[in-house]
């Protein structure tokens, strides 16, 4: 594979999803030199990356990406920055929106520069889907109009077209992602998938809002992983100064994941849940079109939902409590 210069950077690599992605750098490029930059905030964990203790190629800085003293200092050198970043939880932006903007935009903005500045030859920012608003009737395109309808998709879509800018207007070598919504081991329990799991694990009730029957595109982590590698792997004009949906084709309301975490749990569904009021401006539904990553790297999900469920489960059951309690 190419990854050109002695270095990887890995911002939010303690997360959910970027501690995923160094363990499939670590595992398959293992003579890289890795760095994880992340602030360790409360959804991360050094414990995400405890599979590598002792690799002399990993190095992690705890620090903040607004610092921009610090994110030049991790970037020079490095041939490859994979910007995951960021606060990322809708709920939390709806009660204090402020903390998005700062990491999500000025942070991004911050990588950019320094990406700018050291001349990095390849660098993928992570987006979200959250960036359109609610689907309408057929899976939205790359290109469709961005109509973010929390704060935390504000601030997302904020830092996406700002990446889109870099490469506009200074020849930044930058594409741009938008993964639908992930799950899988790791993933700090206030999202979705995680927290219905460990309350039903508790034998507690799961909050839904509304109706229940917003739905969601679902991918398993390690998809979106080796989608980003595509993208890095197949770096060209083909990909530079692009935006990528990155998507499962896996349509789910929060009652049809219920009723499949209820089953491999073998809960009886019937009183499980505990209806809430809706969230301001929730989206009813997020789809994306994903034939542009698969047309142009050839990438594909391999993992099956109920499988990737399975495994989520698992790990949720074997991780939490006892010893493991205060993962994060
Ligand atoms: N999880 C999903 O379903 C999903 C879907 C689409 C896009 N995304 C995007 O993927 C990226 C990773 O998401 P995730 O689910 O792994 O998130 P996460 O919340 O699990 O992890 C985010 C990481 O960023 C770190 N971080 C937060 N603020 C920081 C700061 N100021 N400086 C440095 N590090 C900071 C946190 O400590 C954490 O380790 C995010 O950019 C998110 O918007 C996530």
């Amino acid at each position: 594979m190419s990854l050109p210069g002695e270095k990887i950077v890995v911002t939010g690599g303690l997360g959910f999803i970027g501690s995923h992605f160094v363990d499939m750098i670590l595992s398959t490029r293992p003579g890289r030199e890795l760095v994880v930059l992340d602030a360790n905030t409360y959804c991360g964990s050094r414990r995400n990356l405890e599979a590598h203790a002792g690799n002399s190629k990993l190095s992690i800085v705890e620090d903040s990406v607004c610092q921009s003293e610090t994110v030049d200092r991790v970037l020079k050198g490095a041939g490859v920055v994979v910007h995951f970043a960021a606060e990322t939880h809708v709920d939390r932006s709806i009660s204090s929106a402020r903390p998005f903007f700062e990491t999500n935009v000025m942070g991004t903005l911050n990588v950019l520069e320094s990406c700018r500045r050291h001349e990095v030859r390849k660098i993928v920012v992570v987006s979200t889907d959250e960036v359109y608003g609610n689907c309408s009737e057929s899976a939205t395109e790359s290109d469709t109009l961005l109509r973010p309808a929390s704060p935390y998709a504000a601030s997302k879509a904020a830092a996406d077209l700002t990446a889109r800018s870099f490469f506009a207007t200074y020849d930044v070598p930058v594409c741009i992602v938008r993964p639908v919504n992930n799950f899988g081991p790791r993933q700090y329990p206030e999202k979705l998938i995680p927290k219905f799991i460990e309350r039903m694990i508790a034998g507690e009730k799961v909050p839904v809002y509304g109706h229940g029957g917003n739905t969601r595109e679902w991918l398993y982590v390690k998809d979106t992983c080796r989608a980003i590698l595509s993208l890095i792997e197949h770096f060209s004009a083909n990909v530079v100064g692009e935006v990528f949906n990155i998507g499962s084709g896996v349509e789910k309301s929060v009652l049809e994941i219920t009723g499949s975490i209820t089953g491999l749990l073998d809960i009886d569904g019937e009183n499980v849940i505990e209806w809430v009021d809706d969230r301001p401006a929730h989206v009813e539904r997020h789809r994306v079109n994903w034939n542009k990553i698969r047309r142009v790297t050839g990438w594909e999900p391999i993992f099956d939902f109920e499988e990737g469920l399975k495994r989520t489960v698992s790990w949720y059951m074997e991780h939490r409590g006892g010893e493991y309690d205060n993962w994060w």
